[in-house]
C-alpha cells in the first residue's frame, strides 16, 4: 500500500486540538500502531502539569529522547503514528533525530477559541485549561508539516492524510537526461517516494517518464508525468522539487512553469551547473513569492548521479533543513560513513563552488594529459603508459588517474581507443567561468586558466597543422628523464590544489559565506570527480590552517618534489613539447615563494603613463607616492 520506507507520522498541535483521536482513527484505519506521547511522561513530569505548572525545555528533553527511541524502534518493525504537542523546532529536532527522512509531521492547527472549546468538553485530561495560552506562546509554526484544520470532522482528516500523504510522493524530479536518470534511479533505490516530469515536444520527446518508468523495475512505484501541474499535484506539501534541466534559460523557464502551481515554503533545488550569480538572483526572485530555492553543485556524472554523488547545496539555511534528509540519502558516503553533502553556505555559493570543483577537475585533467603527452613523445606505447600510471595508485591515487589508466588501455580490432580521438577539447562552460570568477576577485587561478586555453588551443587543429608545417620540429634524441614523472605530477597537483582552495578561502572572505574548507575537502573525497587520496589529506591540513602551503608537511613535500619538476620542465621546453599546466606549477611556485618580485617596475610603468601612484618599501604607512618620471632633477 505505502509507495515509501517505513515511516513514523507525528501527529503534533497544541493540546485539546484531537491528536490521540486523529492518532486513534488512523490506527484503526490503516492498521499503524499508535502511541500517546503523554503516556511516556516521567512521573515528575505528570506531576508538574496537573498542578498546572508548564514543562520547560530541560522537563521535555529526557521525554522528546524517549519518544525519538520508541520513533527509531518502531520503524525497524513498522510504521507508527506518535501524538505528541512538539510545539517548538528544536523539539521536533530531536523527536526526529537520525530518522529526518522517515518522518513525517501533521500539524492539527485551530484558533484559541476553538481548542479552548475542545478543552472544555474533555473531562479525563490532566492537562488544564490555563496551560493552553503557554502552549500558544511556545508554538513554533512547523514549516515542515501537513497542515489541517481541526474544523473538519476526524474522519475527513483522516482522509487528508492518506490523500497528502499516504498518496503523494515526497520528493519531485525535473528532467530525465543522464543525470535526471541516474538521480531518479538512486532517489528510487532508497525507498523515497519519487514523482518524476520531463516536457512532452512532439516528435522529440515522447512519453520519456513513462517509458523510463517501464524501463527499470526499481522504478514500479514512481509516478511519472509529462504534465507540469499534476507532477506538483502528486508532491507532498511543503514540495521538494529537484530540477536536472539544462542551466541558463531552460532553469528560468521550468522556474516559471512550476511557479502558478506551488505553495509557500515548497523548495525547488537546482542540481545542475548553473552560474552561482544566476543562482543568487533565483534565491531572490523566488523568496518574493516565498518559494525556497536551493543551488546544488552535483559532482560524479552518470555513475555519481545513479551510485551516489557529491552535492554542494547553498541557499537559505532554513530552506536546506526540509531537503537535507533527501540529499544526504542519495549523496556518496564519505570513509566514515558521513554523506558528501553538507550546507555550503548562502547564495550561489554550492553553486560557486561546484564552478571551482570543475576547475581542479580541468587541470587534473590537463595534468594527465601532459603526463601522457611526454610519454608519449619519448616513444612509450598507451599500454605502457597504463602500467606507469597504474604503479602510481598506491602513492597519488584518483578517480582521474584510474579511469586515464582504463582508457589508455582500451583497445578495439583497429587498436587504441584514444589513438583514434580527434585531438580537439571541448568544455560546457564552467572552466571559463571558474577563470572569469577568478579574475574578477583578483585571485591567481593560473593553472584553471592554463587547464582551459590548452582546451581551446587544441581547438585551432587546422591552424596547428598549417603551422606545424611552417615550423621545423625539435629533431634530437631526447634527453627527458621520466623517472621521476611522479614527483612531477605530484608538485604539479599540489599546486593544483593550493589554487583551488585559494580561491575559495577568498571567495568566503569577499562575499561572506563563511566556507568550511575542510568540509568542502571531505565531500569532495568521495562521489565526485576530483575525489583522491590527495583530498583525503586536505581534509586535515585544511583544519589546521586556510592556507595549504603553509603546513608543514606540505612545504616538505614540495621541497622534495621541486627539483624534478624544474628539471622536466626546463627540458620539455628545450624540447618543444608543449606542458601549459606543468609549467606553471613551477612558474607560479617560483613567485609565491619568493618575497621579492618585478612588480615594482611595473608600478613604476603606471605611474609613469598614468600617474597611479606608488607605496615604497621604506614607509609602512602605505602612503601612496607619485614622481614626476619626465623631470630632469639634480639633487
Ligand atoms: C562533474 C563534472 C560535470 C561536468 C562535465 C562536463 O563534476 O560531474 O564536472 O559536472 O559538467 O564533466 O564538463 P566539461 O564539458 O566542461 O569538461
Amino acid at each position: 500500500m505505502y509507495r515509501t520506507k517505513p515511516f513514523v507520522i507525528f501527529i503534533i498541535g497544541v493540546s485539546g486540538v484531537g491528536k490521540s483521536t486523529i492518532g486513534n482513527l488512523l490506527s484503526k484505519k490503516y492498521s499503524i500502531t499508535y502511541f500517546d506521547g503523554d503516556d511516556f511522561h516521567s512521573k515528575e513530569n505528570v506531576n508538574k502539569m496537573s498542578k498546572g505548572q508548564s514543562l520547560n525545555d530541560e522537563d521535555r528533553y529526557e521525554w522528546l529522547l524517549t519518544l525519538n527511541q520508541l520513533a527509531k524502534e518502531q520503524i525497524k518493525i513498522q510504521n507508527c503514528v506518535i501524538a505528541c504537542s512538539a510545539l517548538k523546532e528544536k523539539y521536533r529536532d530531536l523527536l526526529s533525530k537520525d530518522i529526518e527522512i522517515n518522518v513525517k509531521w501533521v500539524f492539527l492547527e485551530g484558533s484559541f477559541d476553538q481548542i479552548l472549546n475542545h478543552l472544555n468538553c474533555r473531562e479525563d485530561h490532566y492537562m488544564p485549561v490555563s496551560l493552553l495560552k503557554s502552549q500558544f506562546k511556545i508554538l513554533e509554526n512547523p514549516v515542515n508539516a501537513l497542515k489541517i484544520d481541526i474544523g473538519f470532522t476526524p474522519e475527513e482528516i483522516v482522509e487528508t492524510i492518506k490523500k497528502e500523504i499516504f498518496d503523494k510522493s515526497e520528493f519531485g524530479l525535473i528532467g530525465l537526461g543522464v543525470m535526471g536518470k541516474g538521480l531518479s534511479r538512486n532517489i528510487a533505490s532508497k525507498v523515497i517516494a519519487l514523482s518524476v516530469y520531463n516536457r512532452h515536444v512532439e516528435g522529440l520527446e515522447e512519453d520519456v517518464a513513462v517509458n523510463f518508468k517501464n524501463e527499470f523495475s526499481e522504478l514500479s512505484n514512481i509516478l511519472p508525468f509529462d504534465k507540469i501541474k499534476a507532477f506538483v499535484i502528486s508532491l507532498q506539501t511543503p514540495r521538494k522539487i529537484m530540477l536536472m534541466v539544462n542551466a541558463g534559460k531552460t532553469v528560468d523557464a521550468v522556474i516559471d512553469n512550476l511557479i502558478p502551481h506551488l505553495s509557500k515554503n515548497d523548495t525547488i533545488i537546482d542540481g545542475g551547473n548553473s552560474h552561482y550569480k544566476d543562482t543568487r538572483r533565483r534565491i531572490d526572485y523566488l523568496k518574493n513569492k516565498n518559494i525556497n530555492f536551493i543551488g546544488a553543485g552535483i559532482s560524479g556524472g552518470e555513475a555519481g548521479a545513479l551510485k551516489g554523488p557529491s552535492i554542494m547545496p547553498s541557499g537559505n539555511k532554513g530552506a536546506y533543513k526540509l531537503v537535507k534528509p533527501f540529499l544526504e540519502s542519495i549523496a556518496a558516503k564519505d570513509k566514515n560513513n558521513l554523506p558528501c553533502c553538507t550546507y555550503i553556505g548562502k547564495e550561489g555559493s554550492g553553486h560557486f563552488i561546484k564552478m571551482i570543483h570543475n576547475g581542479i577537475e580541468y587541470v587534473e585533467m590537463q595534468l594527465l594529459a601532459e603526463v601522457y603527452f611526454i610519454f608519449k613523445t619519448i616513444g612509450k606505447n598507451p599500454d605502457e603508459i597504463a602500467n606507469i600510471l597504474d604503479g602510481w595508485k598506491t602513492k597519488t591515487n584518483s578517480y582521474l588517474l584510474e579511469i586515464t589508466v582504463d582508457i589508455l588501455r582500451k583497445k578495439d580490432k583497429r587498436g587504441w581507443i584514444l589513438e583514434l580521438i580527434l585531438d580537439k577539447a571541448g568544455n560546457k562552460g564552467t572552466g571559463n567561468w571558474a577563470t572569469v570568477a577568478t579574475a574578477e576577485l583578483g585571485v591567481p587561478s593560473t593553472m584553471i586558466a592554463s587547464a582551459l586555453f590548452a582546451r581551446y588551443l587544441s581547438s585551432f587543429k587546422e591552424e596547428r597543422i598549417q603551422l606545424n608545417e611552417k615550423f621545423a620540429s625539435f629533431k634530437t634524441i631526447s634527453k627527458i628523464n621520466v623517472d621521476n614523472m611522479i614527483k612531477v605530477y605530484q608538485l604539479a597537483r599540489l599546486v593544483n590544489h593550493h589554487q583551488g582552495f585559494k580561491i575559495l578561502f577568498e571567495a568566503s572572505r569577499s562575499y561572506g559565506w563563511e566556507l568550511n574548507l575542510s568540509e568542502i575537502a571531505r565531500i569532495w573525497t568521495n562521489g565526485c570527480i576530483i575525489r583522491s587520496s590527495l583530498m583525503e589529506e586536505l581534509v586535515n591540513i585544511f583544519k589546521l590552517t586556510d592556507n595549504m602551503m603553509l603546513n608543514k608537511n606540505i612545504i616538505d613535500e614540495i621541497k622534495e618534489l621541486k627539483p624534478s619538476i624544474n628539471e622536466m620542465v626546463s627540458q620539455c621546453v628545450i624540447e618543444e613539447i608543449p606542458i601549459p599546466c606543468l609549467s606553471e606549477a613551477v612558474n607560479f611556485l617560483n613567485a609565491y615563494t619568493k618575497a621579492d618580485s618585478s612588480a615594482n617596475i611595473i608600478q613604476a610603468q603606471r605611474d609613469y603613463f598614468g600617474a597611479h601612484t606608488y607605496q615604497q618599501n621604506n614607509d609602512p604607512s602605505g602612503k601612496y607616492y607619485h614622481t614626476n618620471w619626465k623631470k630632469i632633477t639634480h639633487d
